[in-house]
Parts: structure tokens; sequence; C-alpha cells
């Protein structure tokens, strides 16, 4: 999508000037300059001309209408972009219910104006963005943890990595219900989509997403349900790559989604029938899939006993952040309890801060007082909890939530 719009004037700035005021949208002009900023803060990625390109034409996370730029002049030069981020519009779904989020994504501040504060600023703005276009969540990955959790954001769900050779697993049943995709672009995306509204975490995606996951991930494979009907009920994607020294082939599985135990075994059934063919598996599970249980000993290669007799059995990863960018909306739109009552301490939106009560089901929620009780939650506190489903008024089991497996850990596999 190509647009020559002239800068549009920003909200975050026309609310506080004082805050960020030359921050602007981006501009089709603004790309080189924006493609080699992000180029040089994420080296080894994209090349400045692949990175203009997307931008320009749209890529797996759209085009530039949604990336934001500072600037300042030098005397005697032309302006210089100071710092940038992109203001992703997802759908996240949160207890099966779609919820508009922002993607805090690709925040950088040029080499010459790190550590003065800009970084924490464009994030600011971004909140106010995401508020005021009605935003109920926020989303980023990290750089680092304690930077982001200052602006109110909160680490969401674990995977545990497991590496494991193929024939640790059981040859569990229905491999033959699975299939090596040809076309996993006619199959997949409405596959994916059928587990949005059981999913927690997962966001919506694209057709140009999907395209650019098959490419990462060159091996689909859909398995089919047990019943006889022919329905794809689960898939795996993942990449093979060969292991240094001829040590054979390592499958790694990126994504693993099933609807019901049978399609989940018969998934890791045929993984264990590759014994032959592959020399080591890895695969990311979901704390709640118990994967040690399956495995015939769930031992990370090459380790030994670490903790008297006790061994190291998978490694923890932690990925994405959350924040609760709109409680209000966020407790109607998930339906809050009745006589729920939240007190959110909000330091970087004044608009979220203070007690929401939710008189009867269903009823929109009531900003009782706009400042924080003496128990009131800071709100990356809240957000964790939220994820968790552990927030007053919010706690699993949700009624009407019913996550595949009966798992309801949180998982959000798209980075961005
Ligand atoms: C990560 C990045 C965006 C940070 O930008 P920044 O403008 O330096 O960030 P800030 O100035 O807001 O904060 C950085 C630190 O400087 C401190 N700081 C801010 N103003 C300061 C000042 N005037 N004097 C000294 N320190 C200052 C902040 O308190 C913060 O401290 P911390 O180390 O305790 O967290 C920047 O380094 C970058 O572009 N890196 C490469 C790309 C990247 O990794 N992006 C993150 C993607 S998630």
């Amino acid at each position: 999508m190509t647009s020559h719009a002239s800068p549009t004037p920003t909200s975050p700035s026309e609310a506080d000037p004082a805050r960020l005021p030359a921050l602007r949208r981006a501009t089709v002009s603004d790309l080189p300059a924006l493609a080699s900023l992000w180029a040089m803060a994420f080296p080894g990625e994209r090349t400045v001309a692949e990175r203009v390109a997307g931008l320009r034409d749209g890529g797996p996370w759209g085009g530039f209408e949604d990336c934001w730029l500072t600037e300042s002049t030098l005397p005697g030069s032309g302006p210089r972009i100071d710092g940038a981020f992109r203001a992703l519009p997802l759908t996240l779904h949160l207890f099966g219910r779609p919820l508009p989020t922002l993607g805090v994504a690709a925040v950088a501040v040029a080499p010459h104006a790190r550590r003065q504060g800009l970084g924490s600023r464009l994030c600011r703005a971004a909140l106010q963005i995401g508020r005021e276009r009605g935003d109920l969540l926020a989303a980023l990955y990290p750089f680092r943890t304690d930077f982001y959790a200052r602006l109110g954001f909160a680490l969401a769900g674990e995977l545990h990595r497991y590496r494991f050779p193929p024939e640790a697993l059981p040859l569990f049943p229905g491999t033959d219900r699975v299939s090596v995709l040809a076309e996993p672009l006619a199959v997949l995306p409405p596959l994916h989509a059928a587990f949005l509204p059981s999913s927690h975490g997962l966001v919506a995606r694209s057709p140009k997403r999907w395209e650019a996951l098959v490419e990462d991930a060159p091996m689909a494979v859909g398995i089919r349900a047990a019943d006889g009907s022919g329905d794809w009920t689960g898939y795996l994607l993942a990449s093979i790559r060969k292991l240094s020294r001829g040590r054979g082939l390592e499958f790694r599985v990126t994504e693993f989604l099933a609807a019901d135990p049978d399609t989940y075994r018969a998934g890791l059934g045929w993984i264990s029938a590759q014994r032959d063919a592959w020399r080591l598996v890895t695969l990311d599970a979901l704390p709640g899939e118990r994967l040690h249980q399956v495995l015939a000993h769930p031992q990370l290669p090459g380790s030994s006993t670490t903790r008297s007799l006790w061994f190291p059995s998978a490694t923890v990863l932690r990925g994405p952040m959350i924040r609760i960018l709109d409680a209000g909306g966020l407790l109607e739109r998930l339906g809050a309890d009745a006589g729920t009552r939240l007190s959110l301490d909000d330091p970087e939106l004044p608009e979220n801060r203070g007690t929401w009560q939710v008189d009867a089901e269903g009823s929109t929620p009531i900003r009782v007082s706009d400042l924080p009780a003496s128990d009131a939650l800071r709100v990356d506190l809240a957000s964790g909890l939220l994820v968790e489903g552990q927030l007053p008024g919010l706690r699993l089991p949700r009624p009407g939530f019913e996550p595949p497996l009966g798992m309801a850990d949180f998982r959000l596999l798209d980075p961005f």
C-alpha cells in the first residue's frame, strides 16, 4: 500500500506537547532514513532496501501507516530522525475474546540520542496512540524486561524448550491421519482462525503474515480428526536443519496447535515415527502440556545431574510482555463478574488509574474514584495477573472459555 499523505498531526503531541513535540506519523519520503535507523538498531535481520520495500508495499505487519518517528534539526543541516517505533493494530485473543491490542514494535533510538529518556518517551507516546484509537491491551517483546516493567508491562506466559531424540516419544496411534501439506496456505489460515475463539494469547494473522511464516518454517504438517470426518484439527509448523559434525538432522517445531488429545497424540506419534530419519527434535511446549510425562527420559541432551540427583529437563523461554491499556474497557469486554472492584495504580495513563467497579454482570464498569485505593494494584502487576487468569473479577476458569486440551496457558506465538 502506498500513500503520499503529508504528515498528520499526532494525537500524543496534541495531548501533551511537552512530552514529545516532534512526534509524527511516517510518510513515504521518510522510508530510507527510517529503514537505515532500523537496520542499525536491529542488525542482521533485513537490509535497508528490503526494509524500504516492505514498508512501502506492506509486509507481514502492514506498511508505514503505523510507523511513528521523532526528529530534530541540527544547526546548519537538515532534520534527522532521533527515534521511531511501530504501533501495530493487533487483534489478540484473551480467554477467547478478540481484543484490539497495540503491538509496540521496532522501538529504536538513534545512537546520538540514546540514554536521554527518548526511548521511554517513545513508548509512552505509543501507549497514548493505542489508548486513543481504542486499544484495550498493549503487547511487546522486550530487549530488557525492567525497562518495560517501569512502563507498566509484565512478562506473560512461558514455553518449555525440550530437546530429545524422536524415539523418546511413544509411537502414539494416528500417524496415518497426519500429512505433510503440499499447499499449507490453503489449510493453515482457516485452521488457525478456528483456534482463535478458544485461544488465550493468539493474534489474528493477515495473508502476508501467513506467507512469511510458511517461508520461515518450510515444513507444514496437518492432522485430521480421529472421528473420520476428514476435518483438520491440528497442525505443526517446523523446519529441518543439519546438526554440526554430521550428527544428522534436527526437526524444529515452531508451532503445534491441536484441538483435542487425539490430535495432540497423533502429532507426537508422527514425530516419533521419524526416528530413523531425524536425530533430534526441538519442541517448545506449554507448561500445561506436561511433555515431561510423555518423554521416555526428559533430560536435556548432553546435561548431567546438577542438584544432587536432579537433572535439567527443559529450558524455560520467556517472551512477550503485556500491559493493560484500558481497565474499564477490558473488564467490560471480558465480562467481569458482578461485584468486581479493581483499584489500579497507573503512573503512565491517568485514564486507567483509580477504582473500577462492575455492579452487574455485563454492565459498563464505573470508575468510582480516579485515585488508587491504598491496596491498589500496580498496572504491571495487574497485567501479569490478568494473563494468568488471577485478576479479581476475571479469574480462571472464565465462563464460556474452553481452551484446547483444557490448557489456559497464555501463548502468543507471533514475534513482532
Ligand atoms: C533500547 C533503546 C530504544 C533505548 O533507548 P534510550 O533512548 O536510550 O532509552 P532511555 O534513555 O529512555 O532509557 C535507557 C536508560 O537511560 C536512562 N536515562 C534516561 N535519561 C537519562 C539521562 N538524562 N542520563 C542518564 N541516563 C538516562 C534511563 O533511566 C534508562 O535507564 P535503565 O538502564 O535503568 O533502564 C535504544 O538503546 C535502542 O534503540 N537500541 C537498539 C534497538 C533496540 O534494542 N530496541 C528495543 C526493542 S524492544
